[in-house]
C-alpha cells in the first residue's frame, strides 16, 4: 500500500511567471522547468517568447492536432533540425508523401509476429544484464547505466545482428556523442527562434556522424549481398519491405537512415523506461513484492520469454505507470501551418504548439493523485481517456516501435525483479531532468540483493 503523502521524485513546476532570462537559463538545465504549474490544472496555456507558443493539455484538442488535422500540425522545425544530421529524411522526420510511403513500408516490420520472433534476443540481453548485476553486487549499481547497455545490446542485435562488419562500439559512441551534443538544446529551440540562430546539430563536427553512416552502409550492403539467414531481424525485414501502394523499396541510404532512427529513437527511450520503473519498484517495496509474486508464479526460475509477456499484467502496469510519471518523450512540439481555434483560443499560422506530455500525465483534471505512484490505475486501461495518456504519441504518427519497446521492457523488468530485490541508496534519489529525453539525473543507484 502507498504510504500517504509519499511521492516519487518530480520536477518543481513554476508557480509565478518568470522573466525571459530566468526562463532561458532554467530551460538550459531542464526543459520541463518552463512548464507553469497551472498547466496541470487547465486545458491550455499560451505565451510569447520571441514567437507565439501554446501548451495544450486538453485531450480533445490534442486528438484534433494528432489525428484530424495531422497535416496542419507537422513536427516543429526544432526537432527536425536537431535530428536531421544524424537520421536524414527518415520516417521520424519526413512529412506528407515522403513520410507516408516510408511508414507504409516500415509498418509490417513491427507486426506482432515479427516483434514476437525477436523476443529471444531480448531474453538473452536480459540474462546478460542479470549476470552483470550479480557480478557487481553486493555494492550499489547504477541501473540507468546498466539499462542503457542492455537496450543497446537489444537494438544493435535486432538491426545488424551477426554482421561481423558492423562495428557496434563505434556506432554506440557516435550516437551517444551526438545525443549529448544535440541535448544542449535551448529554450529558443523549443519555442522557435529565427533560423539563423546556431543549433547544436549544425555546430557539430560531422566526422563522427559520417563514420557512423559509413559503418551502417557497409553492414547493409553486406547483408543485401548475403541475404537473410535464420529469424529475420529489422534489417532483413526492411530490406524485404516495399510500399504496398507504389511498390517502391528503400535504397541503402534510406535503409540506413531508418535503421539509425530505430536505434536513436528506440534505445535510450526504452532504457529510461526501465530505469524509472526500477526506481519506482525500489521506492515502493509492496509493488515490487506483488510483481515478483506474479513473475514467480508464471516463470518460476526459468528465463522470461515473449509468450510470458501477456501473462505478466502487473509488470506491464508498473511500466505503464512509469511511462505516465516519467514519459521519456516528455514534450512534443508542432508548428501550426494554418490558422485554427483550439480550446476556444486563436492559433496563428507559424505558432509553436507544444504538447507537454509530462504535464498532461500529471493533470489534476484528468488523474486522481497525479503525482502518486499507483500501477493499479492501469488495471483497467480502457477507463483511461486515450488522449490523456500519450507516452508514445498518437494518431498516424504514433511511435512505430511501441509494442517492440513494451515487450522488451516487460521481459527485462520481469527478469530483473525475478532475480533481485532492489533497494534505494539513501541520499541518492535521481532528479527528473529533460534535455532531449526525460532522464534520471545522477543515475538510478540501487542495491540488488539476489532472491
Ligand atoms: C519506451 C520507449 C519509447 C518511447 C517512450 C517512444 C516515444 C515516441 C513518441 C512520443 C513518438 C512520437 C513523437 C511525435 O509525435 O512527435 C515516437 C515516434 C517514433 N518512434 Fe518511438 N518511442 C519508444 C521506442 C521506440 C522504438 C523501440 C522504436 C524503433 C525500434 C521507435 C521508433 C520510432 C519512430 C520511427 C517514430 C516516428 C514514427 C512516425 O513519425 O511515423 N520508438 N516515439
Amino acid at each position: 500500500m502507498q504510504i500517504e503523502n509519499r511521492q516519487p521524485v518530480k520536477v518543481p513546476l513554476v508557480r509565478e511567471p518568470w522573466g525571459i532570462f530566468k526562463s532561458l537559463n532554467a530551460a538550459r538545465q531542464n526543459v520541463l522547468s518552463i512548464i507553469p504549474e497551472i498547466a496541470t490544472r487547465q486545458p491550455m496555456v499560451s505565451g510569447k517568447t520571441g514567437k507565439r507558443w501554446h501548451m495544450v493539455m486538453d485531450p480533445e484538442a490534442i486528438r484534433i492536432m494528432l489525428l484530424e488535422r495531422l497535416d496542419q500540425y507537422p513536427k516543429s522545425l526544432v526537432t527536425k533540425n536537431l535530428l536531421r544530421p544524424a537520421i536524414g529524411e527518415s520516417l521520424f522526420i519526413a512529412e506528407g508523401a515522403h513520410w507516408r510511403w516510408q511508414r507504409r513500408t516500415a509498418a509490417p516490420v513491427f507486426s506482432h509476429r515479427n516483434v514476437m520472433n525477436l523476443a529471444p534476443i531480448m531474453t538473452g540481453a536480459a540474462d546478460r544484464a542479470a549476470a552483470r548485476i550479480a557480478d557487481a553486487g553486493p555494492r550499489a549499481v547504477d541501473m540507468l547505466d546498466e539499462m542503457v547497455t542492455t537496450t543497446f545490446d537489444v537494438i544493435s542485435d535486432v538491426t545488424f545482428s551477426g554482421d561481423g562488419s558492423f562495428d557496434r562500439d563505434s556506432v554506440h559512441t557516435a550516437i551517444d556523442a551526438y545525443i549529448s551534443e544535440a541535448g544542449k538544446i535551448s529554450l529558443f529551440d523549443i519555442l522557435g527562434a529565427p533560423d539563423w540562430v546556431p543549433r547544436p546539430g549544425r555546430m557539430m563536427s560531422g566526422k563522427a556522424l559520417k563514420q557512423m553512416k559509413t559503418v551502417a552502409d557497409t553492414a547493409i550492403d553486406a547483408r543485401a549481398a548475403r541475404g537473410a539467414d535464420g529469424v529475420p531481424d529489422l534489417l532483413d525485414l526492411l530490406l524485404e519491405g516495399e510500399d504496398p501502394k507504389s511498390k517502391r523499396k528503400m535504397n541503402t541510404a534510406e535503409l540506413r537512415d531508418n535503421l539509425l532512427t530505430f536505434i536513436v529513437a528506440g534505445h535510450e527511450t526504452t532504457a529510461l523506461t526501465l530505469a524509472w520503473s526500477l526506481y519506482l519498484c525500489a521506492f515502493d517495496q509492496d509493488v515490487q513484492d506483488r510483481a515478483r509474486a506474479e513473475i514467480k508464479s508464471v516463470c518460476a526460475d526459468r528465463p522470461v520469454t515473449g509468450e510470458d509477456v501477456a501473462k505478466l499484467p502487473f509488470v506491464r502496469q508498473i511500466i505503464d505507470e512509469a511511462l505516465r510519471l516519467y514519459p521519456p518523450a516528455a514534450m512534443v512540439s508542432r508548428t501550426a501551418m494554418a490558422p485554427d481555434t483550439l480550446c476556444g483560443r486563436d492559433i496563428h499560422k507559424g505558432d509553436t504548439v507544444i504538447i507537454p506530455i509530462y504535464a498532461l500525465h500529471r493533470s489534476h483534471v484528468l488523474w486522481d493523485n497525479p503525482d502518486s505512484f499507483d500501477p493499479d490505475r492501469f488495471a483497467a486501461p480502457k477507463d483511461i481517456d486515450r488522449y490523456a495518456y500519450l507516452p508514445f504519441g498518437d494518431g498516424p504518427r504514433i511511435c512505430i516501435g511501441a509494442s517492440f519497446a513494451l515487450q522488451e521492457a516487460v521481459i527485462i523488468l520481469a527478469t530483473l525483479l525475478g532475480r533481485f530485490r532492489f533497494n534505494p541508496v539513501a541520499g541518492k534519489d535521481p532528479s527528473p531532468v529533460m534535455i532531449l529525453t526525460l532522464r534520471p539525473e545522477g543515475g538510478v543507484w540501487l542495491t540488488a540483493e539476489p532472491v
